[in-house]
C-alpha cells in the first residue's frame, strides 16, 4: 500500500474563502485538531501577508510538534524571509513557494517572457532552500500550462532544490481523465521527478476537485492538498474528507491509505465550520447531517437487517455520534461530564458548570436530550472569547399585523441593564436592543439557522457574520429557542469583538 500526504490548507487557501477570516486563538485550535486528525502537513498561512498572519503561522509552528507546518510565499525574497521566520521554530517546517507558469498568467501578470519566468522560479527555490531544507514549489495554474514549458520548470525547480512539486488546479478547470494524464505524463516525462514527490492541489469550480485529486492520485500523485469541508477560494478546495474516505473505502482500486484518524474528521469537521462560519449543507457527504440517515422504508428495513446492505462506511469511522438518547433530566453532573468527555469534550469547570446547568434547562424543555445536543450545548459555552456581555433575558411580540418589539436583559459584570426595541422582524428588534444597551453598531452580513436534531423542540444553532468598525466576526448561539440562539449569536460576535480589540 502506498503512503498519500495529507496537507492541510484550511487555514491558508480555507481561509481565503470569502467571509471566513479566522483570529489566532482559533486558527491554533483548528491547528491541534488537524494535528489531532494525523495530517502530514499544515499550511498555517501566508505570513508575508500581515502581520497577524505571519504571527498566527509562527504560534501554530511552535505549537505544534507531530505535522509539519508550512507558509506560502511568492517567488520573491520579502515572502520567503517571512515565510522562513515565521515557521523557523517549529519541530518540523516547510516553505511553500509558488509562481505562476501558465500563458495568461504570465502575460497579463507578470508581462514577462517564459525564460524570465523560469529562471524566478529558480531563484525563488535555490534562495529558499538555503533557509529550509524542505521546499514545495507550485507552477500556480498549472492545469493551463502549456506541457513542455510546465515540465522544463519542474526539472528545473528539482534540481534547485525543491522536494514536493505541487500541481495546482488553480481555477478548477481540470476534468479528471485529463488531469489524471497530466500527472502520468509528469511521472514519465520529467527526467529528474523520482527526486520530488507529485502533489496536487485542486479546486472546486466545477465541483470536481475531489475526482480531479482521486485522479491524480491513481496516476501517481503522493501528495494532496485539500481542506476540511472544502473550504477555500470562491467554490473551494477539494475536501479533506471526502479524498481520505474515498481512499480508504475504496482501498481495493487506489491501493492506498492515509495517516489520518478517520473517527476525527466529524469532530474537525465542525469545528472548522465554528470559526469559519460555514455550515455544512446536510447532503455534504461524509460530514453531512444526512450523510448517514436512512429515509426511504426499504433502506431503513435493509439497513437494519445489515449495515452494509445501504452504507458503504460506518458512520462510527468518521466519528459520527450516533444520535441516541443519552442524558434526561435526572442525569447528575458526573454522568453529563462522562458523557462529555466520551465525545472527545473536555471543558473547564467553569464552562462545565455552565453547560450542565444549560443542559438541566434543555431537558426540562425537550423530551430528548441527543449527544448532538450535548455538543452544541459544550461547545456555546467552550467559546474562546470571555462573555463580557451575557444574555439574562429576552421576551419578544411578534405576529401578523404587530410590529415586532423585543425587550432585552443583558449584563456585563454583574450589571443588568434591560432596553426595549422595535425592528423590521423579530431578530432584528433582538439586535437594535442589544445595540443600543452595548453601544456597539454591527452591520449583519449574514445569517443562518440549523437545528440540531430532528422534532420541533429540537434546538437551534444559529451563526451569524457581523461587520463592525470595518472588520468581520463570526458568532454562535444554540437555544431550544431561536431568537435566544439568534441573540446570544449575536452577543457572541460582539464579544469576540471586545476581547480582540483589547489584545
Ligand atoms: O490555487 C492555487 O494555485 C494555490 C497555490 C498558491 C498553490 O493556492
Ligand atoms: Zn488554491
Amino acid at each position: 500500500m502506498d503512503k498519500v500526504y495529507i496537507f492541510d490548507t484550511t487555514l491558508r487557501d480555507g481561509e481565503q474563502a470569502p467571509g471566513a477570516t479566522m483570529n489566532a486563538k482559533e486558527k491554533l485550535e483548528v491547528a491541534f485538531g488537524l494535528e489531532r486528525l494525523g495530517v502530514d502537513i499544515i499550511e498555517a498561512g501566508f505570513p508575508v501577508i500581515s502581520k497577524g498572519d505571519f504571527e498566527s503561522v509562527k504560534s501554530v509552528a511552535k505549537h505544534i510538534k507531530n505535522s509539519r507546518v508550512c507558509g506560502l510565499a511568492r517567488s520573491i525574497k520579502k515572502d520567503i524571509d517571512a515565510c522562513a521566520d515565521a515557521v523557523q521554530c517549529a519541530k518540523k517546517s516547510r516553505i511553500h513557494v509558488f509562481l505562476a507558469t501558465s500563458k495568461i498568467h504570465i502575460e497579463y501578470k507578470f508581462k514577462k517572457t517564459k525564460d524570465e519566468i523560469l529562471q524566478m522560479a529558480i531563484d525563488a527555490v535555490r534562495y529558499a532552500r538555503q533557509k529550509n531544507d524542505d521546499i514545495e514549489f507550485s507552477p500556480e495554474d498549472a492545469s493551463r500550462t502549456e506541457k513542455e514549458f510546465l515540465f522544463r520548470v519542474i526539472e528545473e525547480v528539482i534540481r534547485a532544490g525543491a522536494k514536493t512539486i505541487n500541481i495546482p488546479d488553480t481555477v478548477g478547470y481540470g476534468v479528471p481523465e485529463q488531469f489524471g494524464q497530466l500527472i502520468h505524463d509528469i511521472c514519465n516525462q520529467v527526467p529528474n521527478i523520482n527526486k520530488a514527490i507529485i502533489s496536487v492541489h485542486c479546486h472546486n469550480d466545477l465541483g470536481i476537485g475531489v475526482a480531479n485529486s482521486l485522479a491524480a492520485i491513481k496516476n501517481g500523485a503522493r501528495q494532496v492538498e485539500c481542506t476540511v469541508n472544502g473550504i477555500g477560494e470562491r467554490a473551494g478546495n477539494a475536501s479533506m474528507e471526502e479524498i481520505v474516505m474515498a481512499l480508504r473505502t475504496r482501498e481495493d482500486y487506489y491501493h492506498c491509505a492515509t495517516n489520518i484518524k478517520t473517527q476525527e474528521i466529524c469532530r474537525i469537521s465542525r469545528l472548522v465550520s465554528k470559526y469559519s462560519g460555514f455550515v455544512v449543507a446536510s447532503n455534504k457527504a461524509i460530514v453531512g447531517a444526512n450523510a448517514f440517515r436512512h429515509e426511504s422504508g426499504i433502506h431503513q428495513d435493509g439497513v437494519l437487517k445489515e449495515p452494509s446492505t445501504y452504507e458503504i462506511m460506518k458512520p462510527q469511522d468518521v466519528g459520527f455520534v450516533e444520535t441516541g438518547i443519552v442524558l434526561g433530566k435526572h442525569s447528575g453532573r458526573h454522568a453529563f461530564q462522562v458523557r462529555l468527555k466520551s465525545l472527545g469534550i473536555d471543558l473547564k469547570e467553569e464552562a462545565l458548570n455552565h453547560a450542565f446547568e444549560r443542559f438541566k434547562n434543555v431537558a426540562d424543555k425537550k423530551k430528548q436530550v441527543y449527544d448532538e445536543d450535548l455538543i452544541a450545548i459544550a461547545e456555546d459555552e467552550s467559546k474562546v472569547v470571555p462573555n463580557t456581555w451575557h444574555l439574562v433575558s429576552l421576551s419578544v411580540v411578534s405576529g401578523t399585523n404587530i410590529a415586532p418589539k423585543a425587550t432585552i436583559e443583558i449584563s456585563s459584570q454583574e450589571k443588568i441593564k434591560k432596553v426595549s426595541s422595535s425592528g423590521d422582524g423579530p431578530v432584528d428588534a433582538c439586535y437594535k436592543a442589544i445595540e443600543k444597551i452595548v453601544k456597539v453598531k454591527a452591520e449583519l452580513l449574514d445569517y443562518s439557522i440549523q437545528s440540531v436534531t430532528h422534532g420541533k423542540d429540537a434546538l437551534g444553532e444559529v451563526t451569524v457574520k457581523v461587520r463592525i468598525k470595518g472588520k468581520k466576526y463570526i458568532g454562535h448561539g444554540a437555544s431550544t429557542d431561536i431568537l435566544e440562539a439568534s441573540a446570544k449569536a449575536y452577543l457572541n460576535a460582539i464579544n469576540k469583538m471586545l476581547f480582540l480589540q483589547l489584545k
